[in-house]
């Protein structure tokens, strides 16, 4: 394993996150970034943000959705795995080490960089923001460099359309090195702190399968269009979505199509050999009907989702609540010395070092 760019003698460091704009994380988020962030805890210093500020770009007139949702997301994260022993959960809105370093960052990028990245524009279509989004939304790009950054991370586990931001964080991180630490243009990113450079430039990490289709076999899952299966269904009711895919298909003897949502479905579910098995028999139209395989891929998800269940009940308790805000308040301490050393250090390259400071929490 490389040796942390950040810290010699300790594990590499990552960082992703999640915006409170909703809670309810379907399978969609697991295959494409959730498994991966609870495998990786072992062998990495794992930082997981709740992007609460950023949920204010959209929703700054409903805070009380915003804490809830907030709160929400903290707990299917513990429910999936997060490990908060292992792992530090980083509540955005409590680390200002985030928001001075976005100032400074924004001051990198030019308007028209920020402007144009394909993830903002696909956001102000999709969620019909028309011209009247707020100033601070396409502010939440820069915002996103500064949440990466100050945790000096090597690799930002994402979804395939977060990859505009990562690359945006990977210029501004290339650029400080460059501005404030003498770091020369011509240094490959992966040398710039070798070079002197205060910033990682991150690599992002995409999921196994960056865009799981939806259960009505068209679209990418998601909330909004009602084709998810959430990690909280109950067992019955992942039998019931499992059991409406729909594939066209007549009888177990007609050749199924290779690629279609009940063949991607079992490439992200089941055992690699299993699928492959499966999909050979499919092909065939070998006597195997739809709803065989669907029984297998009820089972192999319901397997996933059996112990997941079981520890967001334990959350869901009043005192879950109180244990959740204890939590991050611990854990915002641990997130605050690592983003104030990452802060004095870029100030000081930024000659802004007059004098130090404490945060005094
Ligand atoms: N924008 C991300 C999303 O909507 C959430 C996010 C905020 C994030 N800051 C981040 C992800 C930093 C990775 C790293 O999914």
């Amino acid at each position: 394993m490389a040796a942390s760019t950040s810290n010699a003698a300790s594990r590499p460091r990552i960082l992703t996150g999640d915006t409170p704009t909703h809670t309810g994380l379907h399978l969609g988020h697991w295959v494409g970034s959730l498994e991966n962030r609870v495998r990786l805890q072992d062998e990495y210093d794992c930082f997981f943000l709740l992007a609460n500020m950023h949920a204010y770009t959209t929703l700054a007139e409903e805070p009380a959705r915003i804490r809830a949702n907030t709160l929400g997301i903290l707990r299917d994260w513990l429910a999936a795995g997060i490990d908060p022993d292992r792992s530090t959960i980083v509540l955005q809105t409590e680390i200002p080490a985030i928001a001075e370093l976005t100032w400074f960052f924004a001051m990198l990028l030019p308007f028209n960089r920020v402007m144009g990245n394909p993830t903002i524009k696909t956001e102000i279509e999709l969620k019909n923001l028309g011209d009247t989004y707020s100033f601070g939304f396409p502010m939440y790009a820069v915002g996103q460099c500064a949440d990466i950054l100050a945790f000096r991370p090597e690799l930002v586990p994402v979804g395939e359309d977060q990859e505009a931001h990562i690359e945006m964080c990977r210029a501004v991180a290339g650029k400080f090195n460059q501005v404030y630490c003498g770091v020369g243009n011509r240094v490959p990113p992966e040398e710039h702190v070798k070079a002197g450079g205060v910033f990682p430039v991150p690599k992002a990490k995409l999921g196994r399968v960056s865009r799981l289709i939806g259960i009505d076999g068209v679209n990418k899952m998601s909330k909004s269009l009602g084709n998810a299966i959430f990690l909280f269904d109950s067992a019955a009711e992942v039998k019931k979505k499992v059991g409406k895919i729909f594939t066209g298909r007549q009888s177990p003897t007609e050749p199924g199509k290779p690629d279609n949502v009940l063949m991607q479905f079992c490439d992200a579910f089941l055992p690699a050999a299993r699928a492959a098995e499966l999909r050979d028999k499919y092909v065939r139209g070998d006597n195997i009907g739809d709803g065989h395989i669907k029984m297998e891929l009820t089972d192999a998800i319901n397997v996933l989702l059996e112990p997941m269940r079981q520890r967001r009940a334990k959350l869901e308790t009043a005192e879950g609540e109180a244990m959740l805000v204890d939590l991050l308040k611990v854990h915002t301490r641990r997130a605050n010395a690592v983003a104030e050393e990452t802060l004095a250090m870029a100030k000081k390259a930024m000659k802004l070092d007059y004098f130090p400071r404490s945060l005094g929490f």
